[in-house]
Order: structure tokens, then sequence, then C-alpha cells
């Protein structure tokens, strides 16, 4: 057999895998949930769980993925036969998540288009977001041609592929954040929008703040999806794993903070300090920024260069997701590479075309009040996702013993976090897990709010 594609060394792997990490999560939900929560002491206790929790489970997932070599099925199954449905979970979720997340990357596209053509006073009227995505057509082409995109960069390979996008994308998006964050914070008003974001308010904190964290947290880190698996099992041996896992912790938390200030500036700049223009969800890159940008200077050219970046963002991690998934093919049914993603990206199209149309022609079809895109991010990431990372605790605990991903680690370099991965992989992180998924399960069914 031919022997596995490889990242050329520590540099690849940290920015493809901090490709994957920094997405939609960090640039609107992060900021957006920082500022409901208690600005600093959000960031703070985020900060914690990142160094921590967040620590081990990614230590646990590419650790696992380079002791094996092998996309998560095959990984768990090598170490034990009876738990690869472990990695089954993971590589369905990854499934699940792709077709969906295109579906907003397509409407990413749109919007940048928007900008190239320079619509953007079009794209600041009350009602244009909804009206667009309700459309039948349009936001499918959108989301064909994101997905393709992905398809052709998989196709490629791990190095020539995703190594080589991940090098190009991550340093220009980098940059571009920095600048619009630098043109955000200087905004007349700018600086209030910062001292909200950053300075602690314990009249926000409560125990749902570290709750919000915590699910924060797993989904901007991509955990539990087989994705660090699949990356892992790219790495090298002799490379140093806990310093390239505290690279990407850095660097995506670095880009949710950049955001924030990015975002938040902007919207009190815009809003006159109304802290209400923060919370529209998913509203708020899509419909109260390009309301921001309107009013603001050079406003064309900032849309297009968030959008942009927002563009990159996505696609690095739409393409760790069709990665995970391709790679379960390949090991499994060892079909080749070509294939493979030939036969993903059609899944992924059709997959994702009720998620498109459930905005619009087929809106009546909910669940609790849920459209079709929502029940998707429901099921994969309030549901299989923590129950996952669950059994990924319980796994590691009792079946194959913290030792083996010990060892794993120490054989590129000391181990400075060892007790601290114990400790978590022991006994805190199948407590929080828990408590996550039972809170968002609540939230969801009406119980309380989030
Ligand atoms: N981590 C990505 C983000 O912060 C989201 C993501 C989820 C990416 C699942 C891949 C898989 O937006």
């Amino acid at each position: 057999m031919e022997s596995r594609s490889k990242f050329t060394g520590k540099v690849g792997f940290v920015l493809a895998a901090a490709g994957s990490a920094i997405g939609l999560g960090n640039i609107w939900r992060f900021p957006y949930l920082a500022a409901k929560y208690g600005g600093g002491m959000f960031l703070l206790i985020y900060i914690l769980l990142v160094m921590s929790f967040g620590f081990a489970i990614m230590i646990a997932e590419t650790s696992l993925g380079r002791k094996t070599g092998l996309s998560p099925i095959g990984a768990y199954r090598v170490l034990n036969k009876k738990y690869s449905c472990i990695g089954a979970i993971a590589s369905i979720v990854a499934f699940l998540i792709l077709p969906y997340y295109s579906v907003i990357g397509g409407w990413v596209m749109k919007y940048l288009a928007g900008y190239v053509q320079g619509e953007t006073i079009a794209m600041a009227t009350d009602g244009y977001f909804g009206g667009y995505i309700a459309q039948p057509v349009e936001p499918i082409v959108w989301q064909v041609i994101f997905v393709v995109l992905c398809g052709v960069v998989i196709i490629r390979g791990v190095k020539d592929g995703i190594e080589k996008v991940s090098k190009i994308f991550m340093p220009i998006l980098l940059i571009l954040s920095i600048v619009v964050a630098i043109y955000s914070v200087t905004l007349p008003g700018g600086m209030e929008g910062v001292k909200y974001f950053l300075l602690p308010s314990f009249e926000h904190f409560s125990g749902m703040t570290v709750v919000a964290a915590l699910g924060q947290m797993f989904y901007s880190m991509s955990l539990a999806m087989g994705i660090m698996i699949t990356y892992g099992s790219y790495f090298h041996k002799e490379d140093d794993l806990e310093k390239s896992v505290k690279h990407i912790e850095l660097f995506d938390t670095g880009i949710a903070i950049i955001a924030g200030m990015m975002i938040i500036p902007a919207v009190f700049a815009f809003s006159g300090g109304d802290e209400t223009a923060l919370s529209a969800g998913p509203g708020l890159m899509f419909i109260t920024l390009p309301k921001v940008f309107a009013n603001m200077g050079m406003s064309r050219v900032i849309g297009l260069i968030f959008f942009l970046l927002v563009l990159f963002a996505a696609l690095t991690s739409a393409i760790s997701l069709m990665e995970a998934v391709v790679s379960v093919f390949c090991d499994e049914f060892k079909w080749d590479r070509k294939k493979a993603t030939i036969i993903v990206t059609i899944c992924a199209i059709l997959l994702g075309i009720p998620s498109s149309l459930g905005n619009g022609i087929w809106s009546g079809f909910t669940i609790l009040g849920l459209g079709i895109l929502d029940q998707m991010d429901f099921l994969t990431n309030s549901i299989l996702m923590p129950v996952g990372a669950f059994l990924t605790c319980i796994f590691v605990r009792y079946i194959i013993k913290p030792q083996v991903f010990i060892d794993e680690v120490k054989q590129s370099s000391e181990f400075k976090r060892e007790k601290l991965f114990v400790v978590v992989i022991k006994y805190i992180a199948p407590v929080c897990i828990v408590a996550i998924l039972v809170t968002s399960i609540l939230s969801t069914f009406g119980f309380m709010s989030i």
C-alpha cells in the first residue's frame, strides 16, 4: 500500500489545524457570546478552558491520529475493536456538518460578490438577507461552488492541497483581520466597544457563562469531529506535538479576540453604543455588519476585505470537515482519494440542498420551531458532538489508559502539561461535557435560555 501522505512539517500541520479551528465560530459567534456573557470575564474563563480542557482533548485526538496513522474509525478500531463506533460518530458529525456549513459558506461568497460588484447599499437594506436566503436557486448555486472549491483542494492531497492552501490563506487572514480591527477600534466611539468587550462585567456573569464558553470552545477548536485525529495522522513522529497544539490554541484564540475587536467596536460606533445591536445572532454578520459598513467611509473596501477573510476562514474549516470524511472512505473502503472526494462532494451538495431550501420554500418543515439548517446544527453540535467527546474521554480513561497517549506525545518531546492532561481527561472533562449536553438540550426545548 502507498505510504500515508503527510504534512511537510510542524508549520504545515499547525496552519492546517488552525485553518480548521478558525472559522465562522471565531468570527461571528465568539464576539457575540463574549459581549453577552460578561466581556472580560467570559474571555478569561474561555482562555482557561482552552488551556486546560481544550488542550487535553486536542492532545488526545492528535496523538491518537499520530499513533495509529489512521482516520477516526480505524484509529479507534486499532486500539480496541469494540470502540470503532466512537470514530464512526465523529465521522458522521463531520459528514453532517459539511453540507450546512457549505450553505453558510455560500452566503459568504454571495456577500463577497456583492461587495465586488459595489452593491454596498442594497446589501444594507432591511429584508435583503432574509429575501436572499429564501430564494430557491441562487443560494444553492453558491453552495455548490463552495463545496466544489473544497473538493478541488482535497483532491490535490494533504501536502499540495490542504497544506498549501492553509499556508497562503492563514497569514492573509491574520493580516486582514488586524487591518479591519485597527480600522474598527479607531472609529469614533469604537473604544467604548473595546471596553465593553474586554472589561469584566460581573452583572453578566453566571454559571451559564461557563457552559457557553465550554460549548464555544469545543466548536471553535473543531474537537470531537474526527478532524484532529485525521490531521494528527498526517503529522510526523519527530515533530513536537505538545508545542504544535499550543500554537493552534494561540492562533485560534488570538483570531477570536481580534474578531471581537473587529466587530464589537464597529457595531458600537454605528449604533451609538446600543448593546442590543450585538444580539442579532447569525444575523449579526449578514444583517448588522453590512449596515455598519454602509455607514462608514471606504465601505466597499472594508466589506470586501471582511467577507474575503470570512470566506478564507470558512473554506479552510470546510476543507477539514471534508478531509475527515474523505480519509474515512479511503481507509475503510480502500477507495482512492479522487473517487472518495468526488463522492463526498456530491453527497455534500445533495445533503445541503434541504438546509438551503429550509430558509425559503421548505420553511414549513420545522421541528421544535427549528428550520432544517438549525435542526442539523442542533443534532450535530448539541447532541452528537458532546456524546462523541464524552465517549472519547471514557475510552481514554478506561479502555486505553492515558499512559498510551502520554507515551505518544513523549515520542517527540517532553510532556510539560502531562499532569494537567491526566486530571482533565479523567475527572473534569466527562463532567463538563455532560453539563454542555444537558444545558443545550434543555435550552432547545425551552426550559432555560443560554
Ligand atoms: N472550528 C470552526 C469554527 O470555529 C467550526 C468548525 C466546526 C469547523 C466543525 C470544522 C468543523 O468556526
